[in-house]
């Protein structure tokens, strides 16, 4: 995106350009990731929002080179501490996930292996990035249980508040509630102390209280550890509380790029002021919340020119026949939209 790098921002860990990835489906190709650039500062978290379908995933899965036929990524470049993710062979990408950037699922029961225990789990994973942890053995302990290596299971267990978990490592994922599922999710990506996290919609299988506690739980990682975290989320008011920048993505698109400073006192991009408005507050009334009308186009049929455009209440002329460029308003505040030519 234009004036990109003239920003007064931060080292940047990971930069995005021109990134596409499309579905190629028996109904069409889908243009889940169309085009998309953006960065993310070190030691920051950044926000992703924008409504289902629009290429949330997509986009990190794209970042992760964990894109699955009829997936491709089309084209574009992945720059991490300034290397081509998308130039790596799958033996060096397979390195560089868990050690240097690691994601949490949107869905915790996906993620895991149904008929293996939690504390396996995280075992395997724990000896994957800490082989020493097997070294010393007497040959007549081989057969016994690696003490060292549940201790270390434990330990990660306890970073992330697991209550008990000499018990709960025993548990089936089913026998667990969503809040310690993600947890244990949350466990596995850190165990490889990664520099970047991806934590893909983290609350969706949770209650309210543990959401407040999860994302508390990243703040925490993010302000101890350095971390650089994108998260991804459908509520800005997680992204008003907890992000440096926020990025809004429609139709496969990233539509406006901002610090939240910014963002919240004046948003630009119509479909962005449509989420802020869908958002409840103390003074609205029950029953009148706005939502933004119509819903997210089919990917395969985008509409032309502008793809917000059907939905859009300040659409005019051009926005129907021509894509809008990214245009940037103020420092750091990017906005692809007609009305800021
Ligand atoms: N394996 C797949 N095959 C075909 N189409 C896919 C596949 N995965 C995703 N898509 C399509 O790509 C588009 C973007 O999907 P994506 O999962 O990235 O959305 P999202 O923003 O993460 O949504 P949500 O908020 O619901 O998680 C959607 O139109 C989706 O239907
Ligand atoms: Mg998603």
């Amino acid at each position: 995106m234009a004036g990109h790098k003239a920003m007064s921002r931060g080292n940047i860990l990971l930069q995005v350009e021109d990134l596409s990835t499309y579905f190629h489906t028996a109904e069409g190709v889908v243009k889940a990731v169309d085009g998309v650039s953006f960065s993310l500062e070190a030691g920051e978290m950044t926000g992703l929002v924008g409504e289902s379908g629009c290429g949330k995933t997509a986009t990190a899965l794209s970042i992760m080179r964990l894109i699955e036929s009829p997936g491709r990524i089309e084209g574009g470049k992945v720059l991490f501490k300034g290397e081509d993710l998308l130039a790596k062979s799958p033996a060096e990408m397979r390195h560089i996930r868990g050690k240097e950037i690691a994601m949490i699922w949107q869905d915790p029961f996906a993620a895991l292996n149904p008929v293996q225990t939690v504390g396996e789990q995280i075992a395997e994973v724990v000896k994957a990035h800490e082989p020493v942890q097997v070294d010393g053995w007497l040959p007549w302990q081989r057969r016994r249980r690696n003490t060292a290596l549940w201790q270390r299971v434990y330990q990660v267990m306890e970073a992330v508040h697991i209550p008990n978990p000499p018990v709960v490592a025993t548990a089936y994922p089913h026998q667990l509630s969503g809040g310690l599922l993600q947890r244990v999710l949350i466990a596995m990506a850190l165990i490889g102390e990664p520099t970047l996290l991806i934590a893909d919609e983290p609350t969706t299988a949770v209650d309210a209280t543990i959401q407040v506690q999860i994302l508390q739980f990243l703040k925490q990682l993010q302000a101890e550890r350095r971390m650089t975290i994108l998260l991804i989320t459908h509520n800005l008011g997680i992204v008003a509380r907890l992000c440096r920048r926020v990025l809004v993505m429609y139709a496969g698109k990233i539509v406006e790029d901002a610090d939240v400073y910014s963002f919240f006192r004046q948003p630009l991009h119509p479909y962005s002021r449509g989420l802020l408005q869908s958002i409840p507050r103390r003074e609205t009334k029950r029953g009148t919340l706005p939502t933004i009308p119509g819903s997210v186009p089919n990917l395969i049929h985008v509409p032309a020119g502008c793809a917000f455009h059907p939905r859009c209440p300040e659409a005019f002329a051009p926005c129907t026949a021509e894509e809008p460029k990214t245009y940037a308003v103020g420092e750091g505040h990017l906005v692809k939209c007609h009305l800021f030519a």
